[in-house]
């Protein structure tokens, strides 16, 4: 495999399909994946408990994310409300650059990679579906988890953290002019996969051997 730096950046709202892409693309291709998501997560985290954003997010270790805990409900509308802040938002950025460029290939996943983070990625995806159907995806996965809330409050909270996502100055989540838009509305997760490592294909990602 080679180790040059090939970069696949991906965008998109809350439980669009982008982590299952970002993972599959990543398997395929033997690229490093940062689901950026845990970042603002990990900062929202410290923050329901108690601490301030700008603190948490200067003295977080990128390296150390591993918590189920962060991919509770409560916590993403926490990381939500963190991300508007644009102390934040630096205090995060150096380490998902960094990351983008590793030698031997990175896929990162969240809202602003495109259009911030690392706007010259090689391949580009702004992966989306309707709020109704990505409610109802995250609605089914709570309740695997027994979290029991019904589906009008789960659409409820994805339309609020789309609204706050999109509105806010620093960095709003938004299609990159060169990302590939992909609709995963009507689309089995297989297809929308296979959709996803054509468009990183035809940008020149290579499979390791
Ligand atoms: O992708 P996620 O649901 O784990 O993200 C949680 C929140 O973090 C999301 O509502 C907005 C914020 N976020 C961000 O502002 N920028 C990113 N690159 C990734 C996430």
């Amino acid at each position: 495999m080679s180790a040059a730096p090939f970069t696949v950046a991906i965008d998109g709202p809350a439980a669009a399909g982008k982590g299952t892409i970002a993972r599959a693309i990543a398997a395929h291709f033997g690229y490093a994946h940062l689901d950026t998501g845990l970042l603002y997560r990990a900062v929202g985290a410290r923050v329901l408990d108690g601490a301030d954003p700008i603190d948490a997010a200067r003295a977080l270790d990128p390296t150390a994310l591993e918590d189920s805990r962060l991919r509770t409900a409560d916590v993403a509308q926490a990381a939500s409300e963190v991300a508007v802040i644009p102390e934040v938002r630096a205090a995060l950025l150096a380490f998902q650059r960094g990351f983008a460029r590793r030698p031997g290939g990175a896929v990162l996943d969240g809202r602003d990679i495109c259009t911030v983070i690392y706007p010259d990625a090689e391949a580009q995806l702004f992966v989306t579906a309707s709020a109704d159907v990505r409610a109802e995806r995250r609605w089914a996965e709570l309740r695997a988890k027994g979290d029991m809330r019904t589906l009008a409050e789960v659409l409820e909270d994805v339309e609020a953290r789309d609204a706050r996502d999109s509105a806010r100055d620093a960095a709003p989540m938004k299609p990159a002019p060169g990302a590939r838009v992909l609709d995963t509305s009507e689309l089995s997760i297989d297809a929308a996969v296979a959709a996803a490592i054509a468009h990183v294909t035809a940008c020149g990602g290579r499979a390791a051997p």
